[in-house]
């Protein structure tokens, strides 16, 4: 059978386990465009809902019991439900969930995160990872007095308009692969937008540094996630990083770091596993123990930008920002993440990303695992994948059948195939997954 047959076969299992969710979708559809408010989780013909999650399983309306393998697009990285946090909230939210005044938990994840991540000595909070790139990069436009950013073609840093440029380009449109062309990402862009956004070519260092060289006098930031997360989770080569401080710092230019996801590779971040220091960072996801969040921090003398008894130069302001709920829930997840639980989500991941290459090479099915720390990618291509083109270069029949047939047997995952583990797992749950990953493609 072929992958294109055996995914429509996926398909129809996927039909008959979901009538529940198919019900309330239709009736969704109605009041919510596509059935839900976040394009980034619909899948083809239409989403699971969920009723319950608890460690490291879901439970959906129709009652079928999946492992989590995504965590909310990386966020819970401790599970679903993890108890500390839900009783410290559950004694918060009877005490206010929020104040028009600021709460001391905040200065205690702030402290949390600063004493963490070195090159952040002040930092922000928002609700969102979209607001933290946001603020990050009018700073940088508010220090250097200019207008454009650099970004990678297939970076993702949320849905503000000039981060919304050539992020899942469809390489068809994109152009040379060594000077990709800026293409909209999202209708309702204004060409002003796109032409303030310089791409380069994720990973590819000489192609990269002549475009920046080109465009330097013009640049603000340049804006990078460490290790491409929602695209692939395809780690930066160092030498590229390297390249990227080099240039900044020599030419003034911001160097931000975009750790929404990649915070979780190590107790400071990719930046610590790397070895490199932008300027500023942006944070989201796992910082807020489940709750919405953002963070962005940086250099005292970029932070002192957003301070309010300087002018302030640059305003920030956001109704939930900083509340007690996320910031209680934020700092008791970063406290609980000790180099303990680091080093068994790394263990268990890697025996993951070798259990698929494994299961891969006994099928004789071409793949490649990407993934640092305690996320995973999975591509199936035959030659390494180290760009935004190579990922997009994989075959897509045989993702579509490993997504639902893997959602089929009882693995919560992404249609891009990419994924983490949380400490709830055990390597009993690793093994299921990658089971569950074997008897999908045997079904070819
Ligand atoms: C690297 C990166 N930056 C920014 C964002 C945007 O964060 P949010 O969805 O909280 O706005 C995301 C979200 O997935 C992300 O992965």
């Amino acid at each position: 059978m072929t992958a294109q047959s055996e995914a429509n076969h996926e398909m129809e299992r996927y039909l008959e386990l979901t009538p529940k969710s198919r019900r309330i979708w239709e009736e969704a559809r109605e009041y919510l465009p596509g059935g839900d408010t976040r394009n980034s989780i619909f899948w083809s013909p239409y989403p699971i809902y969920i009723d319950r999650g608890e460690g490291c399983h879901t439970w959906d309306v129709d009652g079928v019991d999946r492992l989590d393998f995504i965590g909310n697009m990386t966020s819970l990285i401790l599970g679903n439900a993890y108890p500390p946090v839900v009783q410290a909230v559950q004694e918060q939210a009877s005490r206010g969930l929020v104040y028009n005044a600021p709460n001391e938990y905040q200065v205690r994840l702030a402290k949390l995160i600063c004493e963490r991540v070195p090159s952040v000595e002040m930092v922000r909070f928002t609700n969102s990872g979209t607001e933290a790139t946001l603020n990050a990069i009018r700073a940088a436009r508010a220090l250097t007095g200019k207008a454009k950013i650099a970004k990678c073609e297939g970076g993702y840093h949320g849905t503000h308009d000039v981060v919304s440029v050539s992020v899942r380009t469809d390489p068809g449109l994109g152009g040379d692969a060594d000077r990709p062309t800026p293409i909209p990402s999202v209708g309702g862009l204004p060409q002003e937008v796109v032409d303030h956004v310089v791409v380069i070519p994720f990973n590819n260092t000489r192609a990269s540094r002549e475009i920046l060289e080109e465009n330097a006098g013009e640049l603000a930031a340049v804006i990078i996630e460490p290790v491409l997360g929602g695209s692939g989770m395809v780690p930066a080569e160092r030498e590229y990083l390297t390249m990227l401080r080099e240039f900044s710092e020599n030419r003034g230019i911001i160097l931000i770091f975009d750790e929404v996801i990649s915070f979780r590779v190590s107790r400071g971040g990719a930046q610590e596993y790397y070895g490199i220091t932008p300027d500023m960072t942006t944070f989201g996801k796992i910082i807020g123990g489940g709750f919405a969040v953002g963070a962005f921090g940086g250099r005292r003398d970029l932070m002192g930008l957003f301070d309010p008894t300087n002018g302030p130069i640059v305003g920030h302001a956001g109704t939930f920002n900083g509340n007690p709920m996320t910031m209680l829930a934020g700092s008791i997840t970063l406290e609980h993440l000790t180099p303990d639980v680091y080093r068994r989500l790394d263990i268990l991941a890697e025996r993951l990303r070798q259990g698929i290459r494994d299961v891969c090479v006994e099928l004789e099915i071409p793949v490649q695992v990407t993934g640092v720390g305690s996320l995973f990618g999975i591509h199936f291509i035959d030659r390494p994948i180290t760009t935004w083109r190579d990922i997009a270069g994989a075959n897509k029949d045989l993702r579509q059948q490993a997504f639902w047939g893997l959602m089929n047997e009882g693995v919560l995952f992404t249609p891009s195939l990419v994924g983490c583990v949380s400490s709830a797992m055990g390597e009993s749950e690793v093994d299921a997954f990658i089971q569950a990953f074997r008897r999908v493609l045997e079904r070819n």
